[in-house]
């Protein structure tokens, strides 16, 4: 679209009902705050100038409301005064003259580039004012859209309205376009003659009408719209969030066993034909490639997993983990800041952090590298095709050569050159016959010990 837009984004309310110690646009959505969802939304819409309207916590609002591509300006509501007073704090940004402006909620966080488009299309037909309506069984709380011969005439806050008209339910989703050249003097003449006594972004509707302007809604999905007051309806964003990307992930080609048991964060990326099984977790700055098997129970965190890797059940990959192509982590296994090379094994109940694994090694069950000294991290440098016998300790920092050998039960301090054999453990000792004196012993003890009762 050519064009030019602004945003105005309000995030300026005081998250009563979140009873929580920050603003609740700051609360995360799929491992990231909920405005950072709306600026993304905005982003994705093409928009390049916003105005975020900020009160509590505002500057921690305005960092997490920074995004690629758009310039953002934040202002300052310092009181609170209704949705129509709020956006005009924008009113400097707004009177630079813009084609489209378009109102937006930092606490409705699922909403997607195709809504604003649509209502800014309307525009460019020649309305002045286009709400985003919605369609719900439960209108309770929202204002209602009120139709009169096919013509939006209204919007009605639930507590102005009618019971007549509270039986509506076409509802307002918050989200609104507003013709840039006339928006200012629009917003001016809201005034606050309600039951709230507060200036509501509403009014346009009929403020609009009475100039013979032209006002048109257009409908969202409700689950794009819905909006977040408490930490209910926190959890229910979550899920709808969660749904919504499982599906777009399935339909790119990765196969999902239970998706309602897999948890992804906003940015994972998992390739074609890749399998996640159930019950795993994906926090934020995880990358997936093709044909890797996910089992369950696994959880995963700032992790990449090369095509073709498998991983768990049961496997913490911790950030930093970057497992090579074909390579496999176990069952029981961390990897931390580690690179596990192609084709390598890191099967069972081991912990490899602060280390690189050479292609084609095997790391044996128990294997721990003892990467803290209590103060600093060190480094353990594995080469390839070397083996490492189970229950080993590598006190870091060491290196292990390529094809080098690590006897069972050792605890390596020292590096081991390539294709050389190192045994860190005490010498075994057989006693012949020694088992039958101790059991003779005991049983004797126990005979003696029965006979004195
Ligand atoms: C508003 C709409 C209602 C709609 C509903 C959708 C009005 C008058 N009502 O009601 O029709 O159905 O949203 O969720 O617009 N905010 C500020 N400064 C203020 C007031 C609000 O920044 O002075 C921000 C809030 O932080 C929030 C948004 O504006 O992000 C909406 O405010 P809220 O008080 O939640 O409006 P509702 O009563 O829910
Ligand atoms: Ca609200």
């Amino acid at each position: 679209m050519d064009r030019s837009c602004l945003a105005v984004i309000l995030a300026a309310g005081d998250s009563t009902r979140m009873k929580s110690s920050m603003s609740k646009v700051l609360h995360p959505i799929a491992g990231r705050p909920m405005i950072a969802h709306v600026m993304a939304a905005v982003a994705s819409t093409g928009v390049r100038n916003a105005a975020l309207v900020v009160g509590r916590d505002a500057d921690a609002v305005a960092k997490a409301g920074s995004v690629e591509g758009v310039s953002v300006e934040t202002v300052l509501q310092t009181e609170r005064r209704g949705t129509g007073h709020a956006v005009l704090m924008a009113k400097d940004a707004i009177a630079r003259g813009y084609d489209d402006v378009i109102v937006t909620y930092g606490d409705v966080p699922l909403v997607q580039s195709a809504s604003f488009a649509a209502a800014r299309r309307k525009l460019a037909e020649g309305a002045d004012v286009v709400v985003i309506g919605f369609h719900t069984d439960k209108p309770t709380g929202y204002g209602r859209l009120l139709v009169k011969d096919g013509e939006l005439t209204a919007i009605r806050e639930e507590r102005d309205a009618t019971d007549e008209e509270r039986k509506v339910i076409w509802s307002n989703s918050g989200l609104m376009a507003i013709n840039g050249r006339k928006a200012v003097s629009l917003l001016e003449k809201i005034s606050n003659n309600n039951a709230k006594g507060e200036y509501y972004l509403t009014d346009l509707v009929e403020i609009a009408r009475a100039e013979g302007g032209k006002v048109v809604a257009v409908d969202a999905p409700e689950n794009e719209v819905a909006g977040c007051n408490n930490r209910a309806e926190l959890a229910f964003l979550e899920k709808l969030w969660q749904e919504r990307r499982r599906h777009e992930l399935m339909v790119s080609g990765v196969t999902m066993i239970a998706p309602e048991t897999v948890f992804l964060s906003y940015d994972t990326e998992i390739g074609q034909d890749a399998l996640i099984e159930p019950n795993v977790v994906f926090g934020p700055g995880v990358k997936v490639e093709g044909g890797v098997v996910i089992h369950s129970f696994s959880h995963l965190e700032g992790a990449r997993v090369a095509s073709g890797a498998t991983v768990g059940p049961y496997a913490r990959l911790r950030p930093g983990a970057d497992l090579a192509a074909s390579s496999k982590v176990g069952n029981f296994c961390e990897v931390k800041n580690a690179k596990i090379g192609e084709g390598a094994k890191v099967n069972h109940l081991t912990y490899i952090g602060d280390a690189s694994v050479g292609s084609e090694t095997n790391i044996g069950a128990g294997t721990i590298t003892c990467n803290y000294d209590g103060v600093n991290k060190h480094h353990t440098e594995i080469g390839a095709s070397a083996f490492i016998g189970s229950n080993s300790s590598l006190v870091a920092p060491v290196s292990i050569g390529d094809g080098a050998y690590v006897a069972s039960g050792s605890v390596i301090t020292e590096n081991v050159p390539a294709n050389a054999l190192a045994l860190g453990r005490a010498r075994q000792e057989v006693k012949p016959e020694r088992a039958k004196v101790i059991r003779e012993r005991a049983l004797a003890l126990k005979a003696a010990k029965k006979a004195a009762k």
